[in-house]
């Protein structure tokens, strides 16, 4: 009878670890609450996770939440600056974006705070790539408009009606050849384009592998027949496509942006596109962000728009949430990040 007992002292001690583990578990907060549960279960393993309403919260309501965590885990692109960590506090120990792109943080104030920060590329790199291709094929197969013409009972018949590009035969060029860059060439190899070419800071062992040519920025602007743009927003490309890029390139060109808005000057965008400086744009990203329903650009025949899905797949999304949680829990771990910034 007693041997069924004799246990109980290591019992209780153990209870005791366990409370005292439970008292002592990080403190996470997620942005929003239509976060993928696979972060968020994994989180769940080892830390207390504080999720907020949705992922509309305004920035005041952010930093209401804020105070005291050791960790966030940001669900859309918040901004990350000098408030936002004064707000949140001594307590912070790393910050985990769930996007590849990290235009929204101001990571040498974060790191100066001794704060560890992490991003999720690589994930989504084919998800972003087969955007691209979409965009880039409905650009030059005039869909946009052959809808709206079919919308509005305005479907002509003969064979020079709505003609338009194809990828067969034409120079791609590339205005960054990161990750998400490579993959385009990749996913782009059984269409048999003619020339690969692409520009960046230098030329790259891996452009070399894919049989792509490292080319000036003006050898991209007037040699690409569709031109993709799938560089990070940094200072150096903010509104690099300007009036004078436009001018620069073929009439027949398709200009495609799977990367930043901001990239672009949407005014200089609107013009080359009105004014047919370029045959068309395939955007999956615009400035502003999301475009408003009567903006210019959403009135030209030739420009095919969609609200920044690049990475909007259950698989993608699923993988980012994954990332973004084990970037946390290795921080506070001591252990390096997947990805750290
Ligand atoms: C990113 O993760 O930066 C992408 O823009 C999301 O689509």
């Amino acid at each position: 009878m007693l041997g069924r007992y004799s246990r109980l002292p290591n019992l209780i001690q153990l209870l005791k670890q366990v409370q005292f583990c439970t008292m002592s578990l990080p403190s996470i907060l997620v942005t929003s609450s239509a976060t993928p549960t696979s972060g968020i279960d994994l989180l769940r393993t080892k830390c207390n996770v504080t999720i907020m309403p949705n992922i509309v919260n305004t920035r005041e309501e952010l930093l209401q939440a804020l105070p005291g965590y050791d960790a966030v885990f940001l669900a859309g692109k918040n901004k990350v600056n000098s408030e936002f960590l004064d707000v949140a506090g001594p307590n912070l120990k790393v910050v985990s974006t769930m996007s590849a792109g990290y235009d929204h943080l101001d990571v040498p104030e974060i790191k100066r705070r001794g704060i560890k920060v992490g991003n999720t590329p690589m994930v989504l790199s084919a998800a972003v790539a087969e955007i691209t291709v979409l965009l880039m094929l409905s650009a030059a197969k005039r869909a946009h408009e052959g809808r709206t013409l079919l919308e509005k009972d305005q479907v002509q018949t003969g064979p020079q009606w709505l003609l338009g590009l194809e990828i067969r035969g034409s120079t791609v060029g590339i205005f960054g050849l990161g990750n998400i860059g490579q993959t385009i060439v990749k996913r782009l190899k059984g269409f048999e384009v003619e020339r690969f070419i692409y520009t960046g800071h230098s030329r790259k062992k891996a452009g070399d592998e894919l049989g792509a040519t490292f080319v000036s920025f003006d050898d991209l602007l007037e040699q690409s027949d569709f031109l993709v743009v799938a560089a990070p927003l940094t200072n150096e490309t903010r509104g690099i496509f300007n009036d004078s890029a436009f001018d620069k390139m073929k009439k027949t060109a398709v200009f495609v942006n799977i990367a930043r808005g901001q990239i672009v000057n949407t005014d200089s965008l609107v013009r080359a596109l009105r004014n047919k400086k370029i045959f068309a744009a395939g955007l999956d990203v615009t400035d502003p962000e999301p475009l408003p329903a009567d903006h210019e650009l959403l009135k030209l025949p030739n420009a095919e728009i969609i609200p920044h899905l690049g990475s909007a797949t259950v698989r993608t999304r699923n993988d980012m949430s994954t990332i973004a949680a084990q970037n946390i829990l290795n921080a506070l771990e001591g252990k390096p990040l997947v990805y750290s910034l």
